[in-house]
């Protein structure tokens, strides 16, 4: 069972933490976790817009990979209230989570549009981190497998298997996300792994195998540990386990544990 590769752990910061909050979260996080190699892991921070100036000032984005929670399809024009990536890329922000699903559920966004704003990203030289997952309707009606390859199909709508070292997936079944989430079973979270390595097999061929498939969704240090060793789990997208620095330090030394000593 044992993983040779890298584990991936992030988290997004959602709509919390002000631009003080932010810093001292990350201040903390980068000083607990200096010590750990970073051929071992990659970690990440998403936090708010308005927050990025100021930690990517502070943070080194060698040791704690600083991200977008959106961004646009467009370089600029009338599309107000939007954020491009000429506009990250002037913070020094290169890396950008497309389609959570927030912005699928709550603000309309569409598979279309997940797809150009992948397209955007990639054309800037961003790293895009495309998040998918299906409804609790849909996995009722069996269809969840279906779901999954269709947001895969259409987000990397015209990726080319020279592109994947730049897309990174997330797995985030939406009726497991949140303070109502259900976290999903250990064995139902690495079935639907499997069935996305599949489809980015499908998609890439063999360069789908650099492509990471993080977990999310109600991961919690009663969990981490079991997710982690699942053969196509490939690392942690936390949410609320992760907003206290300490408590996100702990539960990713307890998963790199659980893994070297499997
Ligand atoms: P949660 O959030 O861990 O609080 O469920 C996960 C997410 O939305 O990425």
């Amino acid at each position: 069972m044992k993983k040779q590769k890298k584990l991936y752990f992030g988290t997004n910061l959602k709509m919390y933490k002000t631009i003080r909050e932010a810093t001292d979260y990350l201040t903390r996080l980068s000083e607990l976790t200096e010590d750990i190699s970073r051929d071992d892991i990659h970690l990440f921070v998403i936090p708010s817009y308005t927050c990025l100036d100021a930690v990517s000032r502070k943070i080194d984005q060698s040791l704690i990979r600083l991200g977008a929670q959106n961004m646009c399809w467009e370089e600029q024009g009338q599309f107000t209230g939007e954020i491009s990536p000429l506009m990250l890329d002037e913070m020094g922000i290169h890396f950008v989570m497309i389609g959570h699903s927030e912005r699928r559920h709550v603000f309309g966004e569409t598979d279309p549009q997940e797809n150009a704003k992948v397209a955007c990203a990639l054309d800037h030289d961003f790293t895009a981190l495309l998040c998918i997952g299906e409804t609790l309707e849909e996995k009722n009606y069996g269809i969840s497998d279906e779901v999954l390859r269709t947001q895969l199909k259409i987000g990397f709508h015209g990726v080319t298997p020279e592109q994947t070292g730049r897309i990174w997936v997330a797995y985030e079944p939406v009726w497991a996300i949140g303070v109502n989430g259900i976290p999903a079973s250990v064995d139902y979270a690495q079935e639907k792994h499997a069935v996305i390595k599949d489809c980015l097999r499908e998609l890439f061929g063999e360069a789908a195998e650099q492509i990471p498939v993080l977990y999310g969704g109600s991961v919690n240090p009663g969990n981490a540990n079991d997710l982690i060793l699942q053969k196509d789990i490939d690392g942690l997208f936390v949410g609320r386990s992760a907003w206290q620095a300490d408590a996100f330090h702990k539960l990713i030394t307890d998963a790199m544990n659980t893994v070297k000593n499997s």
